[in-house]
């Protein structure tokens, strides 16, 4: 018998403001990887992953954690599946009115009580990890977008989760930050087992850290494979993602 894999899409449709978003989206994540999802902007990348966590239910089509159907709990039962989560949005999403470190420590004090003294330490070390030091006391508001980015990384990593959703985690970052938090990942799962998808249209971001890329085009899954399978593609298509070379934004249906 297979594993039961940690996540696991079945034919999932999704219209969203008229457009026929998720056309029948199947995929599986399993224990331990790191799946990149690649695509165009405005594919329904973001959207897949609302799928993964209930942020957005289908209109058909199931999604499995641990082989239980999501998409038909209710919020606090979903909200116990959650806790296992962290998830880093594509913006982000920091809270203005809170300093950096009341925003990466958001998730401890929900979910746990613990001694102050250890909510900072704790937020420190995250901190360090996303290579920020002496910026707890700021607000959002006065940090770069990088910045940014990485304090919402530190937040999604502060509960050590054992399953993490990025959001173009290296869009807007320079070349060498875009390394940092690429070695970043590839250090979770092999230091600590995380699973992960990532979402991303950088390429060499996505052959770096990927044991599975996932290309997402007109509503599906068009290809699933090794970073080596996708460099070997006769695909016309997939070549010109993985090749670089620019086209109009695609039109997520026909
Ligand atoms: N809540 C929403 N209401 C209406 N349209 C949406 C909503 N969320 C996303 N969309 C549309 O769905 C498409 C896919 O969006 P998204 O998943 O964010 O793309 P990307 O692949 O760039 O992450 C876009 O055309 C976007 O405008
Ligand atoms: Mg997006």
């Amino acid at each position: 018998m297979p594993e039961t894999p940690l996540l696991d899409m079945q034919d999932v449709h999704k219209t969203l403001g008229g457009k026929h978003i998720l056309q029948g989206m199947t995929l599986q994540v399993h224990r331990g990887e790191t799946l990149v999802i690649i695509g165009r902007s405005g594919i329904g990348k973001t959207v897949t992953l609302k799928h993964m966590v209930g942020l957005m239910r289908p209109d058909r089509g199931k999604v499995f954690i641990e082989g239980r159907d999501i998409t038909t709990l209710r919020d606090r039962d979903l909200d116990q599946i959650r806790m296992k989560f962290g998830m880093l949005f594509q913006n982000g999403a920091l809270l203005n009115s809170l300093t950096v470190g009341e925003n990466v420590a958001m998730p401890l004090r929900e979910h746990e009580r613990l001694p102050e003294e250890e909510v900072r330490r704790l937020v420190r070390e995250k901190l360090a990890l996303v290579e920020l030091h002496d910026v707890e006391d700021m607000m959002p508001g006065i940090l770069s977008g990088g910045m940014k980015k990485r304090v919402g990384l530190a937040r999604a990593i502060v509960r050590n989760p054992e399953f993490i959703l990025y959001d173009e985690p290296t869009a807007g970052l320079d070349p060498i930050m875009s390394n940092a938090i690429n070695e970043l990942i590839v250090n979770m799962k092999n230091t600590l087992g995380v699973s992960s998808v990532v979402v991303t249209h950088d390429m060499p971001s996505a052959f770096r850290i990927a044991d599975r890329i996932a290309m997402l085009r007109k509503g599906r899954i068009i290809k699933v494979g090794t970073p080596a399978e996708f460099l070997e593609t006769d695909d016309p298509v997939i070549k010109q993602f993985v090749y670089g070379e620019e086209e109009g934004p695609d039109e997520p249906s026909e």
